[in-house]
């Protein structure tokens, strides 16, 4: 961002010669995005095929200076189904989540929240209401895997938490069968198949053999 930047700069010395060039960039990118381009990348001359790179690698190689944070949670839209099928499908896969149609999920859009980084889909999940018994599921909970362990996880789950409440539910669930563990560690608790609402009761797969996991609000 701009203002860490400027922070950064006032630490550098213009009396060094090999930050001399670095700041002229800085200060130049600081600039331009005071005056509205939304992004600037700076790529060393240094590295071999550090453009292309830039390019075509997720995360990239240079450095890049937003005038907002290019991460951000929202909700979903029509427009997000192709993002959100190629984060999934991978997962679906290796059998880590249930399968999702295409029209599956353009009904259920509205109920799910992403992580959207440079344009990319990169964390997903939603929240099913099962009004008649007051809960909701947290479902079709993934963060890329190149995105993982920085909290992406807890906070679609906090977002959904907040979601729930609002709403007044006095209960979140999620079957899962490879992530107890990080749910257990977000507060979850392993119950039993009974304690699932009745529609859900009546389609849970037994050969599946997921663990249901409810969290209290
Ligand atoms: C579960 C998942 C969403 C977590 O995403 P994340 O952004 O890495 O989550 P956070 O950064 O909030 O939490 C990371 C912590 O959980 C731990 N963790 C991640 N996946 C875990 C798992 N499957 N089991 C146990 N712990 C796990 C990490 O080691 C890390 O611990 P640390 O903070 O002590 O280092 C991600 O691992 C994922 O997409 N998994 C595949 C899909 C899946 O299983 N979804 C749940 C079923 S619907």
């Amino acid at each position: 961002m701009p203002d860490d930047i400027e922070e950064m700069l006032k630490t550098m010395s213009e009396d060094d010669h090999t930050s001399v060039g670095k700041m002229a960039f800085l200060k130049a990118s600081v600039e331009a995005c005071r005056r509205g381009v939304p992004r600037c990348h700076l790529v060393s001359y240094l590295d071999d095929g550090a453009l292309l790179q830039e390019l075509f690698s997720r995360e990239g190689i240079g450095t890049q200076i937003v005038t907002q944070s290019a991460e951000r949670l929202r909700r979903a839209t029509i427009g997000d189904i192709g993002g959100i099928l190629n984060l999934i499908r991978p997962l679906e896969e290796q059998g880590i989540l249930v399968r999702r149609s295409r029209e599956q999920l353009e009904m259920e859009i509205e109920q799910f929240m992403l992580v959207e980084r440079d344009n990319l889909v990169i964390g997903c999940a939603a929240l099913y209401p099962f009004e008649e018994d007051n809960a909701g599921e947290f479902a079709c909970l993934v963060v890329h895997p190149d995105y993982r362990d920085a909290d992406r996880g807890s906070i679609l789950l906090n977002n959904i938490i907040g979601q729930a409440r609002v709403r007044g539910y006095s209960r979140l669930f999620a079957l899962t069968t490879r992530s107890i563990h990080w749910f257990l560690e977000h507060g979850f608790n392993i119950v039993d198949v009974e304690e699932l609402p009745n529609k859900k009761k009546q389609l849970y797969n037994y050969q599946r053999r997921s663990k249901i996991l409810a969290l209290d609000l």
